[in-house]
């Protein structure tokens, strides 16, 4: 059974209640939960068959609809970089990552999981402050913004940058955290 903190946010997002935010966060443990990923296909259904008895068919589509859409998508900015993303349970053991995590530091989910991100990936390089502030703020279930240096898995260093998140419930403790990283270039 889903727990209801997390019913309650699936209804949220299914129905489009939740802030841009919260709704890609949302979105980033929606990848890896399978009862939730479930819960919110029962909700979305539900809702489009209300959709279609509310709201009356669409008779006619505006002129020129497809070559407006093609319009506004060639004006988009060419996609950069993905973004790593890692998502720890509660105790800071990795739960998902990405395709673009495993870009960065070289380690698939299966090498990661269960694990601490700091355990594999830091090093006799990786600043210490740094690493007692992600620690502050993990204890305290607050966000962090924390730039270090890290070890890939074929040894080599990288300078990355940290933005973690923790996903708080209804008592305000965290149920996830969510890191998104970005690489930079070492400095000297
Ligand atoms: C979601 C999440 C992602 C993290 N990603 C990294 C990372 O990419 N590199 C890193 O050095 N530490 C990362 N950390 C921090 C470490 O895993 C750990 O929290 C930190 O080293 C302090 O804990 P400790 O007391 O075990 O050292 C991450 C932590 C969390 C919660």
């Amino acid at each position: 059974m889903l727990a209801e903190v997390l019913q309650d946010r699936a209804a949220l997002y299914v129905a489009g209640a939740m802030t841009a935010l919260e709704r890609e966060n949302f979105e980033l443990i929606l990848e890896f939960h399978q009862p939730l990923q479930s819960h919110v296909a029962e909700l979305q259904e539900a809702a489009t068959a209300v959709m279609m008895i509310l709201v009356p068919a669409v008779a006619t589509l505006p002129a020129n609809l497809k070559q407006r859409i093609l319009g506004a998508v060639d004006i988009l900015p060419a996609t950069t970089e993905p973004e790593a993303v890692v998502v720890t349970n509660a105790a800071g053991l990795i739960e998902w990552i990405n395709p673009a995590f495993t870009a960065l530091c070289g380690y698939t989910l299966v090498e990661l999981k269960g694990r601490k991100p700091g355990q594999l990936l830091q090093g006799p390089a990786t600043d210490q402050a740094a690493v007692a502030r992600i620690r502050a703020a993990v204890q305290g279930k607050c966000a962090c913004e924390e730039t270090l240096v890290n070890y890939h898995k074929d040894g080599s260093l990288y300078r990355v940058k940290l933005a973690l998140t923790p996903l708080l419930d209804d008592e305000r403790q965290p149920m996830w955290f969510i890191a998104k990283e970005q690489k930079l270039p070492m400095v000297a």
